[in-house]
């Protein structure tokens, strides 16, 4: 089959097929994932809370970044494989860019930051470079500590104007899609028709181009995590605990009665 592009990504928008994209953070869930048929696959930065037991994506490193995207990649996806780039690896446009292309060099065939306007130097230089550039919009998972919490985006008419400008600007500056985190989905659908390219909501409502989960969320990989959006289509975490449950019976019951040597 044809490896997926960027640009096969943004013709889906005009064919009206709409867009499924999960996380992936190691090469086996990108070998099953890539295996479904899904077309885009984020190493995203939750990684930090969904794989490395961390609290946020705060504290997620290029370097643990660039671990995850090396595994990742090694599956050869069909998927286009795009990866986050964490909190402070892009702060200025110059470091942007020296960011970017470390993920490219570790296997990324395309980068994700937070932000509009206020990062529009950083994602000029990068889609300028002839990377590939996904955007994000809405709740930023990087601020959480400045916003004190994660919360709803497009509630006020200040924030709705905000976000329609800021997806516009992206777009403008050549971002090939644009993820929708936690925006209320009049204002999501409303960006979906006013931009030329893909809105991939997550916790937005059904009218974007396209959605995006967590796999592990979408798996039922954490039990423990109650999630507001996405319940769980499955419950692979249940199922792993109970096959090693089973598995631990089965060997009691095969064996000895004594493991005294010699005993009876
Ligand atoms: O890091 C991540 O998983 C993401 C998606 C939720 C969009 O950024
Ligand atoms: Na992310």
């Amino acid at each position: 089959d044809t490896k997926i592009t960027p640009d096969h990504i943004r013709s889906m928008k005009q064919r009206g097929e709409p867009i499924a994209a999960l996380t992936t953070y190691d090469y086996p869930t990108t070998r099953l994932l890539d295996e479904a048929g899904i077309p885009l696959l984020l190493v995203g930065d939750s990684l930090g809370m969904v794989v490395l037991g961390l609290p946020d994506t705060t504290g997620v490193t290029l370097e643990d970044m660039e671990h995850h995207v090396r595994a990742a990649a090694r599956a050869r996806p069909r998927a286009l494989l795009v990866a986050d780039l964490p909190a402070h690896t892009y702060d200025t446009p110059e470091q942007a860019l020296a960011s970017a292309r470390r993920l490219l060099d570790a296997g990324a065939e395309a980068v994700k930051a937070e932000g509009g306007r206020d990062i529009l130097p950083q994602v000029r230089a990068i889609v300028q470079a002839g990377i590939p550039y996904l955007g994000h919009l809405g709740m930023l998972p990087q601020s959480v500590h400045i916003e004190g919490g994660y919360h709803i985006k497009g509630r006020t008419e200040s924030e709705r104007q905000r976000l329609l400008a800021d997806a516009e600007a992206l777009a403008g500056a050549g971002a090939f899609a644009i993820v929708l985190e936690l925006v209320t989905p009049a204002v999501a659908a409303e960006i979906t028709r006013h931009i030329p390219i893909p809105t991939i909501g997550i916790g937005s409502g059904p009218d974007c181009d396209g959605q995006i989960l967590v796999t592990h969320d979408l798996m039922g990989l954490l039990p423990w995590v109650r999630l507001r959006h996405a319940r769980p289509m499955a419950e692979l975490g249940r199922l792993m605990t109970e096959t090693a449950r089973q598995w631990q019976q089965q060997l009691q019951h095969r064996a000895p009665r004594s493991s005294t040597p010699g005993g009876s």
